[in-house]
């Protein structure tokens, strides 16, 4: 079984994922991680995200990077999304995703393009999202939380051009794909998105 949960940042798909990963007993796989080592790694090399080569160079990270507390950062989140519009970067990370999803007994996976590129078979597929003003105050949240000085401007303008960057890629662009479930978790606490959640997946299964 392979669940596919896409959607933009911070709509809540990291967190549903897991739910579900706990409800269905299946292994998760946040594949924004992926993206985000590579970005990492690009800036730690000292290349630039923007060059295909150099985004290239950087896809050959060690698994230590992968735990590197920086990644969850609002920046590396946003210099992934400058490597991932490049076509050989995603080629280089797509053999590992297919992987993980098609190992026995089944797997959940969470990005952009898991039930249209790297899973369109998938046996059900979500699509979560919330308002871009919902998505900026869970951040402002995360950062209080984390001890920072969030900027609830320049959150909401982070993930405004993220959004754009994502869906307007040329190379598996940030969409909804045929036969996903939309889940707006905008006006949902966390555990009725979950409810919610894990309801549209047993419908599809
Ligand atoms: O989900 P997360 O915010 O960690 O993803 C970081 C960036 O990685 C996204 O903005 C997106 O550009 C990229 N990404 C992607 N495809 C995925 C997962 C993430 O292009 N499957």
């Amino acid at each position: 079984m392979i669940i596919a949960v896409d959607g933009p940042a911070a709509s809540g798909k990291g967190t549903i994922a897991k739910a579900l990963g706990r409800h269905y007993g299946l292994p998760v796989l946040d594949t924004g991680l992926l993206y985000r080592a590579v970005g990492l790694s690009v800036l730690k090399q000292g290349g630039d995200p923007d060059l295909e080569a150099d985004a290239l160079a950087a896809c050959d990270f060690g698994d230590d990077i992968l735990t590197d507390p920086a990644l969850r950062s609002e920046a590396v989140g946003s210099l992934a999304s400058r490597v991932s519009v490049h076509q050989s970067v995603r080629q280089a990370l797509v053999q590992r995703q297919r992987d993980f999803a098609t190992q026995p007994g089944g797997a959940i996976l969470d990005g952009r393009d898991i039930a249209t590129v790297i899973a369109p078979d998938a046996d059900a597929k979500i699509f979560v999202t919330a308002s871009v003003h919902v998505r900026a105050e869970r951040r402002y949240r995360d950062g209080l939380a984390q001890g920072g000085h969030p900027d609830m401007d320049s959150l909401i303008a982070d993930i405004q051009a993220r959004d754009i960057r994502d869906m307007s890629r040329d190379h598996a662009p940030l969409k909804m794909a045929e036969g996903a479930d939309l889940l707006d978790t905008s006006d949902l606490t966390i555990e009725r998105a979950i409810q919610q959640a894990i309801a549209l997946v047993d419908a599809q299964l």
